[in-house]
C-alpha cells in the first residue's frame, strides 16, 4: 500500500502517433507509463486517423495505468496534458480526455509543453541538473539550454526534423515500422552493417541546420541504386548526426555548461550517443541519455512536468486550455528553474 498522504499527477500525452498515460508522484517517482501507438498501414502519420486511434485507445490506456499502480482516480491531485506543439486533431483528443477527467474529479488541470517534457523527463531519469540538451524526435530537432527564466533555443532545424528525415528515407528503402522497432531503429541496424562514406550534403548554417537537402540526395542515390543500402544508411546517419553534434558542441562551448543531455525518440540511437559522448568529454561535461522507455513520446514525462509546473504555481483554467500547435519552448515560463 502506498501512503495515503502522497500526491499524484496523471499525465496525458497525445501530440502525434502515441496516446500515453503516466502517473507520477509529487516526489518524482514514475508509477505508470502506459501507451498505445498508432502505426499507419502505409506512409506517414495521418493526423485524423491518429486522433481516431487515440479516442478509441484512451479508456484502455487509462485503465492500464490505474491498474498497474492500484491508484484510484479519486487519489489524483492534478491532471496534466500535452498542450502543444503537435498535430491539431491528436492534441485536441488528449486535451478532451484531460479536461473531462479534471472536471469530473474537480481537480486542477495543467497544460504542459511537450518539448519541455522531453527535457524534464531526461533530467529526472538521469539526474542531470542544468544541461545543454539535444532534443531529437520525429517532429523536433533543437539544441536548448536554460538561461534567464526560459529554455532558450541555441540551434534548430530549418526544415525537417531528424527523426522525420530518417523515417522518410527508411520508408523509401522499404523498411517497415513494427511494434517495438521504429523506422529509425530499423535504419540504425542497417547502418551498423555499412561503413563506406557516400558523398552527401552537410548543411550547418550558423547555429541552425538543414536536413531536407540531405534527405533528397540520399533518396535520389537510393533510387539510382548506385550504392549499397547499408552504406547509404550509414552515410545518412553520419552526416545528419554530425550536424546536430556540431551545433550541440558550439552551444556547449558558448554556455560553458557542464552537462549534455540527449532526449527524444532518436536518442535511442547508439551511434548518435557515441558522437555526443565524444564532444561532452572534450568539454569536461557529463553526458547522459534519456532511458529508452522515456525516449519516445510518453505520458510519464507529461505527468512529471505537470508536477513541476503545478508545484510552482502553474494551473491552466479549462477555458484557457485550448491546444497550441506551434508552442515554442522559449515562450514557456519555467518557474521551477528560477
Ligand atoms: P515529437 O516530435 O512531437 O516529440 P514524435 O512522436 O515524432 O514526437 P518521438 O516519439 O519522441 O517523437 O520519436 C519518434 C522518432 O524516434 C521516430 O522518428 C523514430 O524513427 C525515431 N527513433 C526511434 N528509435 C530510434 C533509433 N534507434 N535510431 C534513430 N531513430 C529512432
Ligand atoms: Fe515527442
Amino acid at each position: 500500500m502506498r501512503p495515503t498522504d502522497e500526491q499524484y499527477c496523471l499525465g496525458v500525452e497525445s501530440t502525434a502517433d502515441d496516446f500515453g498515460v503516466g502517473i507520477a508522484t509529487f516526489k518524482g517517482e514514475i508509477l505508470a507509463n502506459a501507451s498505445s501507438g498508432y502505426i499507419p498501414e502505409e506512409g506517414g502519420i495521418h493526423p485524423r486517423e491518429a486522433a481516431r486511434h487515440h479516442a478509441e485507445a484512451a479508456d484502455k490506456v487509462l485503465e492500464e495505468a490505474f491498474q498497474k499502480t492500484g491508484i484510484k482516480p479519486r487519489n489524483l491531485s492534478i491532471i496534466a496534458f500535452s498542450q502543444g506543439p503537435g498535430l491539431g486533431p491528436c492534441l485536441r483528443t488528449g486535451a478532451t480526455v484531460a479536461r473531462a477527467l479534471a472536471s469530473y474529479l474537480n481537480i486542477p488541470l495543467v497544460g504542459v509543453n511537450h518539448s519541455i517534457a522531453h527535457i524534464e523527463i531526461g533530467k529526472l531519469a538521469t539526474g542531470a541538473q542544468d544541461p545543454v540538451t539535444l532534443y531529437v524526435s520525429g517532429g523536433n530537432t533543437m539544441v536548448t539550454a536554460y538561461d534567464c527564466g526560459k529554455y532558450r533555443v541555441f540551434g534548430e532545424t530549418l526544415d525537417i526534423a531528424l527523426g522525420n528525415c530518417l523515417d522518410v528515407f527508411a520508408r523509401e528503402a522499404g523498411l517497415k515500422h513494427r511494434k517495438g522497432l521504429p523506422l529509425g531503429a530499423a535504419l540504425e541496424q542497417l547502418a551498423a552493417k555499412g561503413g563506406k562514406l557516400v558523398p552527401l550534403p552537410y548543411l550547418v548554417k550558423g547555429m541552425d541546420l538543414s536536413l531536407s537537402g540531405l534527405l533528397t540526395a540520399a533518396t535520389t542515390a537510393l533510387r539510382n541504386d548506385s550504392y549499397k543500402l547499408e552504406d547509404l544508411c550509414y552515410s545518412l546517419q553520419e552526416n545528419a548526426f554530425s550536424m546536430v553534434t556540431e551545433v550541440t558542441e558550439r552551444a556547449l562551448a558558448h554556455t560553458e555548461k557542464k552537462e549534455v543531455l540527449l532526449t527524444g525518440g532518436v536518442a535511442a540511437n547508439k551511434r548518435l550517443q557515441s558522437m555526443l559522448a565524444v564532444i561532452a568529454e572534450e568539454h569536461d561535461a557529463r553526458f547522459s541519455v534519456v532511458p529508452r522507455e522515456f525516449a519516445t513520446d510518453n505520458g510519464a514525462m507529461i505527468a512529471w512536468t505537470g508536477v513541476l509546473a503545478y508545484t510552482h504555481g502553474v494551473i491552466t483554467p479549462i477555458d484557457e486550455s485550448y491546444v497550441k500547435l506551434r508552442w515554442r519552448v522559449e515562450k514557456v515560463d519555467v518557474p521551477w528553474l528560477k
